[in-house]
């Protein structure tokens, strides 16, 4: 083939990056050499370097795990102790390997290795079956989030290519993982010393009806394992050569940007448009991960190194305390309460952990109560920083939803965080969650809802009104209360700053806190439905997800969702309580529409914007649709 052709098709191949984990003398680097020496991948002088080395150490043949020298002392000590990348490619893919060592830092170099990486390569020694460390590999890799996991089971050959031996191997591991979440999970019987089924499958183990790893390795479907929805671009670097150019360096996190794009700088909350996208190659239609590129903005605008581009309207959270699980990676072990060095994207921020909610033991996947965490072990922690970070969960963001701890006296890393999602965070009741107490039980009235009708003469509902601060919800809210008690409809308004003075006097506006909001509102507004009230709400009510369980806690037929649709603009120009001036500051956070999301409602029962409405008329649409419903009478 044409030189010219061969570097096209290397070009145009997809990349996929693996990692492997496994026990100290798992047959990790030996395994790698033999998929690079067999793919025919190996440069003539690496060749040549090896034969040199392997007669220093008084090998015999060639050692194929000399192909791994990502460090010379680890060649000379025969070892590997850190992450090496290689990288090789076949016709049909290219490849990159992080090497993770097998000795008691697995961990750290797991984690390391794997945290950008499509697929985990665990390698079982098949004479030694399942041990604890092989589980812990698959959880690790399960809590990372790696899409493909293949589990080589390594060392046929010194178990006499036996199935039997395979097949317990492989039932042992398939029952433990299926504890586990892992999207694709594949098993494989190699000998990665003899070449059997890595390359070819050649012809001790005919009963293997499978791929061979290589093959399996360059067919695996990773196309959509990428976020390219929510886009993250940690800012890393500003590039001011000249008065003339101010470009901003990083790597797209996730998300896919356009020149036009309209984006938003986080922290400060400034907007601009996307002027152009320089890279090496000029300039750019678009970029996504895990590309590195510089952008360049149609305004001046003070953005700096840690500041984030985001779209508006779907930004990451922005706040000082996080859930995460850690895996704890140091010989000393971890310190509640004590101050670290946190980095995340490219901020590094003071923190320390408030509470270990539990350890997790990787033999059966338990919670356990404990008070520390030890080399290796992982857990469930609370972490407050002293400034806020702008992250996002890690199931949905692996960049913006990791981070990793750093001792302050040491300098050296010692653990690893994945931020956990605000829907499964701790301490927030779910809508449909049991009473705590077992010992209560419903009681039913002598009152039936057809009796308050009668008495009130309209049916109960719940108006309820959501959009951006300063939309006008208030407003609205309080000219249809009157509106209808002048009509003899009782009627009664909550209010999202009268019920943060009371019952929700210890909620902020994290998405957890809003959620909680949300979630006491809908319940006081079923106690006034079912009282026969019609009850009005007005509270921004950010996130769908929120807006929905309020309908399935009010009931579906008393639930009329009003989207009252400003343009943020407007909103901000309004700014009747001076709100949106001090979030761009950078004084308020999480402020909505500013640094957290808006998320508009797709079917809401009316749309009210407010920008070619008055309050009259928009009262007035929503009086119509009760009557039309049948809430309240007719006229006349
Ligand atoms: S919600 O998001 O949980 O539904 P809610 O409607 O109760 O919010 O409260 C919103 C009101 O709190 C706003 O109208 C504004 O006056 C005030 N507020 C203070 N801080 C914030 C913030 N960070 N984001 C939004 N509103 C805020």
């Amino acid at each position: 083939m044409p030189i010219e052709e061969l570097l096209q098709q290397n070009r145009d191949a997809d990349l996929l990056r693996f990692t492997t984990a496994g026990s100290v003398d798992d047959g990790k680097s030996t395994l790698i050499g033999r998929l690079l020496s067999d793919s025919k991948c190996i440069y003539e002088d690496q060749l040549a370097a090896m034969e040199r080395d392997s007669k220093k150490l008084n090998r015999e043949e060639v050692d194929l795990a000399l192909l791994m020298d990502g460090l010379k002392s680890e060649r000379e000590q025969g070892i590997t102790i850190d992450v090496a990348y290689r990288y090789f490619s076949t016709p049909r893919r290219r490849f990159v390997i992080a090497d993770t060592p097998g000795h008691e830092q697995y961990t750290r170099n797991m984690v390391t290795g794997a945290s950008t990486a499509n697929l985990a390569i665990v390698l079982i020694d098949a004479r030694n079956g399942v041990l604890t460390q092989s589980k812990r590999h698959g959880f690790i890799a399960s809590l990372l989030g790696i899409p493909h996991v293949i589990v080589a089971v390594n060392k046929m050959d010194l178990v006499d290519y036996s199935e039997e031996v395979y097949e317990e191997i492989k039932e042992e591991y398939v029952n433990f993982m299926a504890k586990l979440d892992i999207r694709d999970l594949c098993y494989i019987p190699i000998s990665a010393l003899r070449g059997d089924n890595v390359v070819n499958p050649g012809d001790n183990m005919p009963w293997y009806k499978g791929a061979t790893l290589l093959s399996h390795l360059e067919s695996v479907y990773i196309a959509s394992d990428r976020n390219l929805i929510d886009l993250r671009f940690p800012v890393q670097y500003v590039n001011r050569p000249n008065l003339d150019f101010r470009g901003y360096c990083g790597t797209v996190a996730s998300g896919v940007i356009r020149p036009g794009d309209q984006v938003v700088a986080m922290p400060s909350g400034q907007t601009s448009r996307v002027k152009s996208i320089v890279s090496f190659d000029g300039d750019k239609e678009y970029a996504f991960p895990p590309e590195s590129v510089t952008l360049c903005l149609e305004d001046e605008r003070d953005i700096s190194r840690g500041d984030m581009l985001c779209h508006p309207g779907n930004v990451p959270h922005m706040t000082r305390e996080v859930e995460a699980m850690l895996v704890w990676m140091s010989e000393t072990p971890f310190s509640l309460n004590k101050p670290y060095f946190i980095k995340h994207t490219t901020n590094t921020v003071r923190g320390s952990f408030k509470e270990l909610s539990y350890r997790v033991n990787p033999n059966n996947l338990h919670r356990e109560d404990a008070d520390s965490l030890d080399l290796n072990e992982i857990g469930r922690v609370s972490l407050e920083l002293f400034r806020p970070i702008m992250c996002d969960a890690y199931s949905r963001n692996h960049s913006t939803g990791s981070f990793v701890v750093i001792d302050l006296m040491s300098n050296s890393t010692v653990a690893a965080g994945m931020i956990i999602d605000r829907e499964h965070a701790r301490g927030v009741p779910e809508e449909s969650a049991e009473p705590v107490s077992k010992n209560i039980h419903r009681e039913a009235g002598l009152v039936s809802a057809s009796d308050r009708e009668r008495l009130l003469g309209h049916k109960p509902a719940t108006i309820w009104l959501t959009g951006l601060s300063g939309s006008g919800k208030s407003t609205i809210g309080k000219d249809l209360e009157k509106r209808l008690v002048d009509e003899g409809v009782a009627c009664y308004i909550l209010d999202g700053d009268n019920v943060r003075h009371g019952l929700n006097r210890e909620l902020g506006f994290s998405a957890q806190d809003r959620k909680e909001n949300i979630r006491r509102i809908a319940e006081v507004a079923r106690l006034f439905n079912e009282a026969g009230l019609v009850v009005v709400t007005a509270f921004i009510s950010p996130y769908r997800d929120d807006r929905e369980a309020a309908r399935r806690i009010i009931g579906e037929d008393h639930f009329v969702e009003v989207f009252v649709d400003t343009p943020i603009e407007l909103c901000e120009q309004r700014d009747p309580k001076g709100l949106y001036k001090r979030a761009r500051s950078g004084e308020i956070g999480e402020f909505t529409g500013v640094t957290a999301p808006y998320e508009e409602p797709k079917e809401p029962q009316l749309r009210l914007p407010t920008g070619d409405l008055t309050v009259d008329a928009a009262t007035e649409e929503i009086v119509a649709y009760l009557r039309q419903q049948g809430v309240i009478p007719q006229i006349g």
